[in-house]
């Protein structure tokens, strides 16, 4: 499986497919991680908050893939402002990694500690720490906030991301600023039976949900669809076998609401 990239800041290359783990925990999180990464996936996405970050780890490990083959994202809690050196050494230990490829703050944090807690996510990439450092959840007059204080954009805004949410206005602000958008939830944002997407799917002989993981990819949103079951883990990753009309993906496009 071959699934495109989007460059960021640094060289570094961002499989537009990621494998998202919210909500998977213990053994579950490493058989779908392990799982995951046979399928093809070469991305995963965990977070402090998700309590796996030791599973993935281990399951990347296990796992046989070279470290260097999987992009790999976490993030900073924004409750723990000041605390970023030891939540950074915390999740680089249970990752079992020696950088981390992006690093988000999670959603944005109280008043005061946003800016604060990015010029210590920008210390830790230019340390080397980290590859690339970014946000999740935040508005463009946040992202704003960041870039006027410290002349340094974030790679990546992780946002909840759907045909239901597509906002090309918004996509635009962000590309404007050089920030990639990565969408999160494409399933549970979408109503996966919709006519729209069943005719679609079926005209390319391939199930709904592949058709909004198809149609992140095609506007160049990376994707990170969450699963625990082996069958929709390896699904999910098959998307690199057809391709969307322009009249395909606009008809996606106003399921907007
Ligand atoms: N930055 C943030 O604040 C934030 C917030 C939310 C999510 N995220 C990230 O984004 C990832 C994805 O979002 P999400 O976990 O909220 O939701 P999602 O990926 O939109 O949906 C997951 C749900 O869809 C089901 N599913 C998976 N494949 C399917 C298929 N082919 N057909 C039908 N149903 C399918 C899963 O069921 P089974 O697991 O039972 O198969 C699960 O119930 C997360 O795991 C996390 O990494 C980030």
């Amino acid at each position: 499986m071959t699934i495109a990239s989007v460059p960021l800041d640094g060289g570094l290359s961002m499989p537009l497919l990621g494998f998202g783990t919210w909500q998977i925990e213990g053994q579950a999180a490493y058989e779908a991680v392990r799982e995951a990464l046979e399928a093809g996936y070469r991305h995963l996405d965990t977070a402090t908050v998700y309590g796996n970050e030791a599973e993935v780890g281990r399951a990347l490990a296990d796992s046989g893939v070279p470290r260097d083959e999987v992009f790999v994202t976490t993030k900073m809690p924004a409750h723990q402002a000041g605390q970023e050196r030891e939540v950074l050494a915390a999740s680089l230990e249970a990752l079992r990694v020696s950088t981390i490829d992006l690093w988000l703050i999670h959603w944005q944090p109280s008043a005061g500690h946003s800016v604060p807690m990015w010029r210590a996510m920008l210390a830790a990439r230019d340390e080397g720490l980290v590859r690339a450092v970014g946000v999740s959840n935040y508005d463009i007059k946040d992202i704003d906030e960041l870039i006027d204080e410290t002349g340094q954009k974030p790679a990546v805004n992780q946002i909840k991301w759907g045909p239901s949410l597509y906002d090309p206005a918004l996509v635009a602000e962000h590309r404007d600023r050089g920030v990639v958008v990565e969408g999160y939830s494409p399933f549970k944002t979408t109503n996966l039976k919709d006519p729209v997407l069943t005719r679609i799917a079926s005209a390319h002989g391939v199930d709904t949900a592949r058709v909004v993981l198809r149609w992140h990819i095609q506007h160049g949103i990376v994707v990170i669809p969450k699963s625990v079951t082996p069958e929709r883990i390896s699904r999910n990753a098959q998307v690199g076998g057809f391709v969307l009309s322009e009249d395909e993906m606009a008809q996606i496009d106003k399921l907007r609401r």
